[in-house]
């Protein structure tokens, strides 16, 4: 059990996608723009977006959206395309390995298509090439053939919206992300928003969710829909065998804590990366490459899914010279700030 809820793959409270959401996520993604709960200023500024291109009869602009995984970059693509009357054709950027892979997508949209790329900031350079001019002026240029025979040829598109997702913004080439118009940046959902998502999923669902269950369930969700999801389809479990199918406040608590998901949604991953710092290195600072290495976990997944939820609610801080446990980390874990560390991460946090 314990080895199980350290492997990565079967961790509940992983923001990221998992082929068991696929079923649920698609029956639960809202359509509209006014399904959507949450994000109000990326959705308020969509809703202009998509009204002025719909009276001008023309593709909205190429959107970036960007922020940390699960907070449903992949829905408001699909929303963006259901409002705008056109198809949307999802993939992303590991998936495209070759200039001519993405060639055959582009050429295969029709006029106003949304292109969804998630992880674009994935996409190999030469595969980056190709989207430039097909971005700017609907064009792409292919070579067919090698050495003195080689020939080029222009292809023009049909116009289309392209719309990239990524957790790294910075990682996006500068030409890439001056190409789009619209820059979205996601930001964690509030514990009132994921309760009325839960409500609603569980309407869906059709699993019977109280107030008290809605919010505790939201409250553990790490601000991330996908997960508030997941919690509520294990919740259902426990309340069905011991709660009358009722998820009630108790019934969630008691399923939650057998998951080892504590009040604050972390994880036994979280408090054991947490603890490492505290124990092996004061606190920190301490670097990412060594974090990695003492819970052996891949540096890249504590940057983009734990890190995030744990400075999101002030645990975590980055400094210059590395990663510090604050003294409101210490103190969840129970530890005495002071103990165990002679004060000197208050001094560098305080740099
Ligand atoms: N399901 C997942 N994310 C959602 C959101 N933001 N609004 C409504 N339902 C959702």
């Amino acid at each position: 059990m314990i080895e199980n809820e350290m492997d990565f793959e079967g961790r509940l409270s992983a923001p990221e996608y998992s082929p068991e959401d696929n079923e649920i996520e698609n029956s639960l993604r809202p359509k509209q723009l006014a399904d959507y709960i949450g994000q109000e200023k990326a959705k308020e500024n969509l809703s202009v977006y998509i009204a002025a291109a719909r009276q001008r009869g023309e593709p909205l602009d190429h959107v970036l959206l960007y922020g940390p995984p699960g907070l449903g970059k992949t829905t408001l693509a699909g929303i963006v395309a259901n409002e705008m009357g056109v198809n949307i054709r999802i993939t992303s950027g590991p998936a495209i390995e070759k200039q001519g892979d993405l060639v055959a997508i582009l050429s295969n949209l029709e006029s106003g298509d949304v292109l969804f790329i998630d992880e674009i900031h994935r996409l190999n350079r030469t595969v980056e090439e190709i989207l430039y001019p097909a971005m700017e002026d609907g064009k792409i240029d292919i070579i067919i053939g090698k050495g003195p025979s080689a020939r080029s040829y222009q292809l023009s598109l049909p116009k289309f919206t392209l719309i990239g997702a990524t957790t790294r913004a910075g990682q996006i080439s500068a030409p890439l992300r001056d190409r789009f118009g619209v820059i979205l940046r996601l930001e964690m959902y509030k514990p009132e928003e994921l309760a009325l998502i839960v409500k609603r999923s569980s309407k869906i669902l059709n699993i019977p969710v109280d107030d008290k269950g809605a919010m505790q369930i939201a409250g553990r969700s790490r601000g991330t829909p996908r997960i508030a999801n997941r919690l509520l389809k294990r919740s259902r479990d426990f309340a069905e065998v011991k709660y009358n199918g009722v998820i009630t406040a108790e019934a969630a608590e008691e399923a939650l804590s057998s998951m080892e998901i504590d009040e604050l949604g972390l994880d036994s991953i979280d408090r054991r990366m947490l603890m490492t710092m505290i124990k092996n290195y004061n606190g920190g600072p301490v670097g990412l490459e060594t974090i990695a290495a003492a819970i052996g976990e891949e540096s890249i997944t504590i940057e983009d899914v734990y890190e995030p939820y744990l400075m999101q609610i002030g645990f975590l801080a980055r400094t210059p010279r590395g990663r510090c446990v604050t003294p409101a980390g210490y103190q969840h874990l129970g530890i005495p700030f002071n103990a165990g560390n002679d004060g000197s991460t208050q001094q560098k946090l305080d740099l």
